[in-house]
């Protein structure tokens, strides 16, 4: 496996304890008030960095380049910065705006892994 998947994938497993010990919770207080920002840790966290991890595993992917450590860096730290900053913004003790911190790395992210798979279409099929 690439060292790029095992970053995507070690990232992806810490998000998703975190998310999976804060969601137990709030099943066991009963206080659900900051379940968006549970969800989005798991979201983008968990899911979305094992999305990315394994596409770069895959038979045939495009060799790990700058672009899949940048693509890593950039939807990690979005990730990490939303499950941080969104109980924040959802308890008033930062502006909304706060969430452009995370949600621009997110989107440059995704725009990074965006290119790698469509750069991926001009090699041979598999
Ligand atoms: C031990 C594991 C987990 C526990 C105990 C847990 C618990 C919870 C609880 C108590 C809520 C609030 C429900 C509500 O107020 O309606 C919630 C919401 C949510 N959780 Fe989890 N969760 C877990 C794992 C996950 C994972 C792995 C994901 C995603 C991959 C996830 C995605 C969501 C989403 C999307 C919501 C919002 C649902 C809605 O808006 O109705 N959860 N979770
Ligand atoms: C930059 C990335 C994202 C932003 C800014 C964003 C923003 C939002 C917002 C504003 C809501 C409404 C929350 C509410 O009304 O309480 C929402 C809900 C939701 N989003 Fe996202 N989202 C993002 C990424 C994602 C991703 C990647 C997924 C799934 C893989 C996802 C799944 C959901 C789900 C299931 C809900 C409903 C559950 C809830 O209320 O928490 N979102 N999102």
């Amino acid at each position: 496996m690439p060292r790029v998947s095992s970053a995507f994938f070690t990232v992806a497993a810490i998000c998703g304890l975190i998310g999976m010990v804060w969601g137990s919770y709030m099943g066991s207080s009963g206080d659900h008030a900051l379940h968006p920002a549970h969800a989005h840790l798991n979201l983008l966290g968990w899911v979305s960095l094992s999305i990315m991890g394994g596409f770069y595993a895959l038979p045939g992917a495009p060799a790990a380049g700058v672009l899949s450590w940048v693509n890593f860096a950039l939807s990690s730290i979005g990730a990490i910065l939303m499950g941080a900053l969104l109980p924040q913004v959802m308890q008033q003790k930062l502006p909304g705006q706060a969430m452009m911190a995370s949600e621009i790395p997110v989107i440059l992210g995704m725009i990074c892994f965006l290119i790698v798979v469509i750069t991926s279409w001009r090699r041979p099929a598999a």
